[in-house]
C-alpha cells in the first residue's frame, strides 16, 4: 500500500475502533461528576467532585454498590439499565419512610464503604476531603 494511504487507513481504523468506545464510556460511566444537586432548602456545604470512573473501575467495587432500583426489597438494577439521579427518589429535604433524604442517602452510601474499605485514601471524617469550600 502507498505510504500515505496506509496512514489514512490506520487513522480510519483507529477512529472506527475507538470512537464507539468513547461514546459508550460517556453515556455509561462518566469519568468525573460534580455532585451539586439543586433543591436543598439550605445548601450549607460546597459541591463534591466525585471520581466516578475510578470508583467504578479501580476501587474494587461494582455499579450496583451505588445504583439501585428496588422491587420487593431486592435491587433489580443491572449494568446497562438507565440511571436516574439520586434525587429522583431521595428528596433533598425530607425522608419518606425507608427512602432517606438525599444528604443521608449520599453520606450513608459514600461513608459506609469508605469506613469499611480500610483505605486511608477513602475519606469519611473530614468534611472538606469531599466537599469543596463554599
Ligand atoms: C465521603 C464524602 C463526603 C464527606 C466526607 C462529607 N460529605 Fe457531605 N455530602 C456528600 C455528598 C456526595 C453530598 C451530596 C451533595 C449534593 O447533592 O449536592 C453531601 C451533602 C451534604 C449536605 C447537604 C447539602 C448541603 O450542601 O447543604 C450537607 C449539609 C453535608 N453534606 C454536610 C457534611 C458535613 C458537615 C460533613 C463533615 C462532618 C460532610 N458533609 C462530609 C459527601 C460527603
Ligand atoms: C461509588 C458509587 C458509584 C459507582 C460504583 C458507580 N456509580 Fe454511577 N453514579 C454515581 C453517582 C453518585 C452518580 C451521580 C448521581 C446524581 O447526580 O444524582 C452517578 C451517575 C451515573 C450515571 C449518570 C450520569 C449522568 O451524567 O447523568 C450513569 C450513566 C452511571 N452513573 C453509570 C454507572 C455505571 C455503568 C457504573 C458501573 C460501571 C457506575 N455508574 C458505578 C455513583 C456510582
Ligand atoms: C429509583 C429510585 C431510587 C434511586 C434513583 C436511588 N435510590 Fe437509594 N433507595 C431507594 C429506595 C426505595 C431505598 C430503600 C430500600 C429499602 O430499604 O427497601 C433506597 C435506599 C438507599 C440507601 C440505603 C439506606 C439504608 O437504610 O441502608 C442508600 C445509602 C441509598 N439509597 C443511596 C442512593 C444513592 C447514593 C443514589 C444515587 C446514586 C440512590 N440511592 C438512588 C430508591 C432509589
Ligand atoms: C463501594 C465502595 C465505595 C463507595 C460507595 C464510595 N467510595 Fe469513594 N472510595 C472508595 C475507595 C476504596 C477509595 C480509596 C481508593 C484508594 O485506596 O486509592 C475511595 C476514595 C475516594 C476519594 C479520594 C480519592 C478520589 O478518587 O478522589 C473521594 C473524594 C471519594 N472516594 C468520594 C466518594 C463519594 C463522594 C462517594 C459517594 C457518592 C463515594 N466516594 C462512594 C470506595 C467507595
Amino acid at each position: 500500500m502507498h505510504q500515505k494511504k496506509k496512514h489514512l487507513f490506520r487513522i480510519g481504523l483507529f477512529a472506527a475502533l475507538l470512537l464507539p468506545a468513547l461514546i459508550l464510556a460517556s453515556t455509561e460511566a462518566p469519568e468525573t461528576i460534580l455532585i451539586n444537586t439543586e433543591g436543598y432548602k439550605s445548601d450549607r456545604k460546597g459541591p463534591v467532585l466525585f471520581t466516578h470512573q475510578a470508583h467504578a473501575e479501580d476501587y474494587g467495587t461494582t455499579c450496583d454498590a451505588c445504583h439501585h432500583v428496588y422491587e420487593n426489597g431486592k435491587n433489580v438494577w443491572e449494568e446497562g439499565d438507565a440511571v436516574s439521579k439520586c434525587k429522583e427518589c431521595h428528596d433533598p429535604n425530607e425522608s419518606k419512610g425507608n427512602i432517606k433524604k438525599l444528604s443521608i442517602a449520599f453520606h450513608k452510601n459514600c461513608m459506609t464503604c469508605h469506613r469499611e474499605s480500610g483505605s486511608d485514601a477513602a475519606p469519611y471524617k473530614k468534611c472538606y476531603s469531599c466537599h469543596k469550600k463554599n
